[in-house]
């Protein structure tokens, strides 16, 4: 994720893209930059770190001008540094772009560009694209709009970009895939921007775009919108806006936290992007691929992390075990660092951060290190301390994660790691072919599941009015499920204080058993697939003590439905890839008490977002 803003009209660009910026940092803030154009010159400054940073520079240009556009990033591809913020020029320095997405095929096309002589100063995606723009432009004598237009048909990935070219000043070229954009409409003068936050204080009325369209905003011509495959006009349609500004930060949503739930389906598709390639039977991970035979010849994973993170270590336990047939450790990243563990140099450790911060874990990651281990990240944060701190890694591509609760991070570093598994599995051959291609092609269809299981909200808000009063919750779960009910458990802990235990579902016996009664709500994960008949005994021992049982099945389960006070049905999927499901309705079951209960879900008491200290 990141911001753009852009500007073409009569007043001064400037201060409204640096206040439009700063609406948009929550949306990426490892970097920023802007261009303004004054009538002659084409002033462009940009810097590492945040948008009140990119002011401080921006005092050494002359900042007037009625043209511009600006950036706000959160790195995919380049380390956040000065050389990699937008917006990028191309090799003229006549074309300047801003981007928020992926390029997939960005190492094609660069090494063809440079094959033309392009060089390139950044290691971005984004700069690919401004120089592909450029060869196509040059090429084929197109104006802007049209060399846009067929540049992009040559582009795998997702984008929402402005392009300008100081040479036709009179214009913005806009398109987007997969990332938003929405142009403000304002007397004599556009706004374009990644949301409505930077000019719904100029106009209320938005055009928002669709996947596959363009439109080249000028105040001499109407604003024409396109379909970028085949140039087939769009009526625009201009809505007015009745969002406020809070709002309009959070999607619409009340909270950070349920904008991140929602947020699943496409960016557990933007962290498969590029690596997935189902049809082909392929799963391609640079850091995986550069260092397969340290995982091919490993005795053995170990897995470092802490909170959410560490029951997504758990889940890839199972799955890499499972595919694999590697031996999986995992360890409490703050455990781990002080008993003097065992560490053989053809260990493998993966660390796991959403945030790559987390003091635990980065002092895991050393220790692993000065033992001789080789250790692999699996990072949210470009840049951040324990990406650099690893040996390689692969970033999940959730976009910032505001709400102190984890939740898109937990699925797409789930994403991630089911990838590594399929991978090392396609190695070894330890798992065959078509269970291989089945397994790619069932994770293609998660982000539409998880949009599916999402629907279950009005359920999960339904059964919250019944349980926001309770004392505790017992939450159960077997085999792969087992660290998503530890996950619900964590979840409803840390935004509703309500105290909640999970377990694996067969260790009820063992001790849990006796804490149930009418009092107790017990949350069981009962997919279809994986230890069924097992869980529908747990329930039915529950059930003859009067727990209250509140259950996640597969849609169209009828044997649990006959023994739960409460059902919540997901699309069925393979056992392996179910906690990227299951875990969705606990996220909403945790949000909707919390709210009930009044708590701050974003900012709940006593927690941080990073724990960067011990
Ligand atoms: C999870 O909801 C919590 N926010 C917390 O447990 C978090 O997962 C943990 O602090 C690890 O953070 P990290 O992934 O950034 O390292
Ligand atoms: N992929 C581009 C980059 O890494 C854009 C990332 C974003 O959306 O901020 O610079």
């Amino acid at each position: 994720m990141c911001g753009i803003v852009g500007y073409i009209g009569h007043r001064e660009a400037y201060p409204i893209i640096i206040k439009g910026l700063k609406r948009l940092e929550y949306r990426g803030y490892d970097s920023a930059g802007l261009i303004l154009y004054d009538g002659i010159d084409l002033k462009l400054s940009k810097t590492k770190g945040k948008v009140s940073d990119l002011e401080e520079i921006s005092k050494e240009i002359s900042t007037n001008g009625t043209i511009g556009m600006g950036h706000t990033r959160w790195a995919t591809h380049g380390v956040p540094n000065d050389v990699n913020s937008h917006p990028h020029m191309s090799n003229s320095g006549n074309l300047a772009i801003i981007h928020n997405g992926i390029i997939e095929n960005y190492e094609p096309l660069k090494k063809e560009l440079i094959k033309r002589g392009y060089v390139f100063h950044s290691d971005t995606d984004t700069e690919v694209l401004v120089n592909l723009i450029e060869e196509v432009q040059k090429k084929e004598k197109l104006k802007l709009g049209k060399a846009v237009q067929v540049a992009l048909n040559q582009v795998v990935g997702a984008y929402a970009i402005c392009v300008f070219d100081k040479q036709n000043p009179d214009e913005i070229i806009v398109a987007r895939l997969g990332s938003p954009l929405a142009i403000g409409v304002g007397e004599n003068e556009f706004f374009i921007a990644s949301d409505a936050s930077p000019f719904i204080e100029y106009t209320s009325n938005a055009i928002y775009l669709e996947d596959e369209e363009m439109a080249i905003v000028s105040l001499d011509k109407p604003l024409k919108i396109r379909k970028i495959k085949d140039d087939t006009l769009v009526d625009p349609y201009i809505q007015e806006l009745q969002m406020n500004l809070e709002q309009i930060e959070k999607g619409g949503y009340d909270h950070f936290m349920l904008k991140e739930i929602y947020e699943q389906p496409n960016v557990i598709k933007d962290t498969y992007r590029g690596r997935l390639h189902a049809n082909q039977g392929l799963i391609q991970m640079a850091g995986i691929e550069d260092n397969l035979e340290k995982f091919l010849n490993a005795d053995r994973i170990i897995i470092v992390a802490c909170g959410t993170s560490w029951h997504a270590g758990l889940v890839a336990e199972y799955i890499i075990e499972e595919f694999a047939r590697i031996s999986v450790e995992v360890e409490y990243a703050s455990e781990f660092r002080y008993r003097n563990p065992i560490i053989n140099k053809n260990d493998v450790v993966i660390a796991i951060s959403q945030s790559g911060e987390t003091a635990d874990t980065l002092a895991a990651i050393k220790l692993a290190k000065e033992k001789g281990a080789f250790v692999f990240g699996v990072c949210n944060v470009v840049g951040s301390s324990i990406s650099r701190e690893t040996h390689a890694g692969a970033y999940t591509h959730a976009g910032p994660e505001i709400g102190v609760a984890s939740t898109k991070a937990f699925t797409t570093q789930i994403t991630v790691l089911t990838m590594i598994a399929l991978r090392l599995a396609k190695a070894k051959g330890t798992l065959s072919n078509s269970d291989f291609h089945r397994y790619l092609q069932e994770l293609e269809l998660i982000p539409e599941k998880v949009a599916e299981a999402l629907t279950t909200n009005d359920k999960a808000k339904e059964i919250a009015t019944k349980f926001k009063d309770a004392p505790n919750c017992l939450y159960l779960g077997r085999g792969y499920n087992f660290p998503v009910a530890l996950e619900g458990a964590l979840k409803l802990k840390e935004i509703s204080y309500i105290h909640a235990e999970g377990y694996p579902a067969a260790e009820m016996k063992h001790g849990p058993i006796a804490l149930i009664d009418e009092h107790m709500p017990v949350v069981v994960i009962a997919p279809k697939q994986g230890h069924y008949d097992k869980v529908v005994s747990n329930i039915q021992e529950i059930k003859s003590r009067s727990g209250k049982i509140i259950a996640v099945v597969t849609k169209g389960d009828t044997q649990v439905r006959e023994l739960a006070d409460y059902v919540i049905e997901i699309p069925d999927t393979s056992d392996a890839l179910s906690p990227l499901l299951t875990t969705i309705p606990l996220q909403l079951l945790s949000y909707h008490i919390a709210v009930l209960r009044g708590c701050n879900v974003d900012q709940p008491r006593n927690l941080a977002k990073s724990v960067t200290v011990e």
